[in-house]
C-alpha cells in the first residue's frame, strides 16, 4: 500500500493534511464567507453532482497514499449532508489516516454529536463569532442562535470530544468586544479558543484591509488582561500561533494569515464537494478529479502526484503583488476555509 514516491510541490511542500468539503450549502450566511445580499437563500449544489460516499472513499484512500496523514470534513456546513456519519465510520478506518477531524458552525452538532463519535470522529473545531446573542446574530447573517452553538458543544463534550477548537473570525467595528468574553467563557475548560484574521478569500465578502484585526493587537489585548507565554507547535507546518496563560488557564491560539503569512510550511490540499482539487486557499480554479477518479484509486494516484508536484502557490505571502491583486478567488464556501 505505501508508495515510496511521495510527492514534493516546487517549494519543497509534501502534501500532509486534505480539507474535504462534503457540501457547498450552509444554514449561515456570515458577511465574511456568504454573505445574504450575495448569496441566495437555497443555494447549494445539487446532490448529483457532490461525490459520492463510494467516491469519497476512494479519493481519501488515493491522498494517504500521497503522504495525507489528517483529513478535515468541512462545507459549506458539514452536517447538513445527510448520513453524514455513515461516511465518517468508512473513511476513519482507513489504513494510514492518523487524523480525522470535522469545522462546523455547530447549530446541527446537539443532534449529530454522539453518532459522529460513535462512527469513530477524532476531532471538532466549532466556528463561533460571538457570545453575544445579537452579536451573534448580525454576524451569522441572522440564521443561528448562539444557544444552539453552545448545546452542539455541550453535547460533543457530553458524546466524548474532550478538547474543542473554537475558532472565531475577527472583524473591526463587529465583534471585538467579543474577544474577551469568548476567553472568559473557554477558559479553563480545555476548549482552545483560536482568533483568526479576517481573510480575503472569495470575492463576495467585500474584503477591506482596516475591517482586519492584526493578531498582535489581540493578543497584546488580552495579555493585558491574563499574562500570557508563547507554547511550541504541535507539529510543523500549524496554522494557528499558540500562547498559554500564565494562570494555568489553557490555551489561547492566532491564525494570522494575514499579518504572518505561513505559506512556507503549507502542506494543505483542498477538494469541493463536486470534486475538484484546490491547491490554495485562494486559488483562481481547482482541477476536476471525477473523471480520473472514475478510473480508480491507482489513477487517481498518480494524478494528483502530478498536480502536486507543479504546485507553486503562496497567496498570502504574494498578497496585494500585481501578479495576484486582480486574479478571482475561489469562494471559502466551496472548500470549507
Ligand atoms: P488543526 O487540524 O486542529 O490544526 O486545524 P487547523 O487549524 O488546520 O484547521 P481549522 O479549520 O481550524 O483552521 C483554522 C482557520 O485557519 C481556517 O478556518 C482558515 O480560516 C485558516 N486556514 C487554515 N488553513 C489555512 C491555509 O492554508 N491558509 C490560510 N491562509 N488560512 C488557513
Ligand atoms: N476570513 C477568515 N476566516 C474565515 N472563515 C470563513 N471565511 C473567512 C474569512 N473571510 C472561517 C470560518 C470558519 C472556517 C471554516 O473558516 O469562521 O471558522
Ligand atoms: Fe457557513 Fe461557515 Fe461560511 Fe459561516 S463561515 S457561512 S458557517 S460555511
Ligand atoms: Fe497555503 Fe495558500 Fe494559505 Fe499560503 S495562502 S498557507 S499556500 S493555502
Amino acid at each position: 500500500m505505501s508508495d515510496s514516491h511521495l510527492p514534493f510541490d516546487l517549494l519543497g511542500r509534501p502534501l500532509h493534511d486534505l480539507r474535504l468539503s462534503v457540501i457547498d450549502a450552509c444554514n449561515f450566511r456570515c458577511g465574511y464567507c456568504m454573505p445574504a445580499d450575495r448569496v441566495p437563500e437555497d443555494y447549494g449544489t445539487d446532490a448529483s453532482q457532490r461525490l459520492s460516499f463510494d467516491e469519497i472513499e476512494t479519493l481519501v484512500r488515493a491522498f494517504v497514499r500521497l503522504g495525507v496523514r489528517k483529513l478535515r470534513l468541512t462545507g459549506g456546513e458539514p452536517l447538513l449532508r445527510k448520513r453524514l456519519p455513515d461516511l465518517v465510520r468508512r473513511l476513519a478506518v482507513i489504513p494510514g489516516l492518523e487524523d480525522i477531524a470535522l469545522t462546523t458552525n455547530g447549530v446541527l452538532l446537539a443532534q449529530q454529536a454522539q453518532a459522529l463519535h460513535d462512527a469513530g470522529l477524532l476531532r471538532i473545531t466549532v466556528s463561533l463569532d460571538a457570545l453575544d446573542p445579537e452579536v451573534f446574530a448580525e454576524m451569522s447573517g441572522r440564521r443561528g442562535r448562539v444557544g444552539e452553538v453552545l448545546a452542539g458543544i455541550d453535547a460533543a463534550v457530553a458524546a466524548g470530544f474532550k478538547r474543542l477548537k473554537i475558532n472565531a473570525v475577527v472583524q473591526r467595528g463587529l465583534n471585538e468586544s467579543q474577544v474577551v468574553p469568548l476567553l472568559e467563557r473557554f477558559r479553563g475548560t480545555g476548549h482552545v479558543v483560536r482568533f483568526i484574521e479576517f481573510m480575503d478569500v472569495g470575492d463576495s465578502n467585500d474584503w477591506r484591509l482596516e475591517r482586519m484585526v492584526p493578531s498582535s493587537v489581540l493578543r497584546d489585548r488580552i495579555a493585558a488582561r491574563w499574562p500570557l507565554h508563547p507554547v511550541q507547535a504541535d507539529y510543523r507546518g500549524e496554522v494557528a500561533e499558540r500562547y498559554g496563560f500564565d494562570d494555568g488557564g489553557g490555551e489561547v491560539g492566532f491564525v494570522s494569515s494575514v499579518s504572518t503569512p505561513f505559506c512556507g510550511d503549507c502542506h494543505r490540499a483542498r477538494v469541493s464537494a463536486d470534486g475538484r482539487l484546490f491547491t490554495c486557499l485562494f486559488a483562481s480554479a481547482g482541477a476536476d478529479l471525477r473523471a480520473v477518479l472514475a478510473q480508480g484509486e491507482d489513477a487517481l494516484v498518480a494524478h494528483v502526484a502530478g498536480l502536486w508536484s507543479a504546485r507553486g502557490d503562496r497567496y498570502s505571502e504574494l498578497r496585494g503583488r500585481p501578479e495576484v491583486r486582480d486574479r478571482r478567488r475561489v469562494e471559502m464556501y466551496l472548500i470549507g476555509g
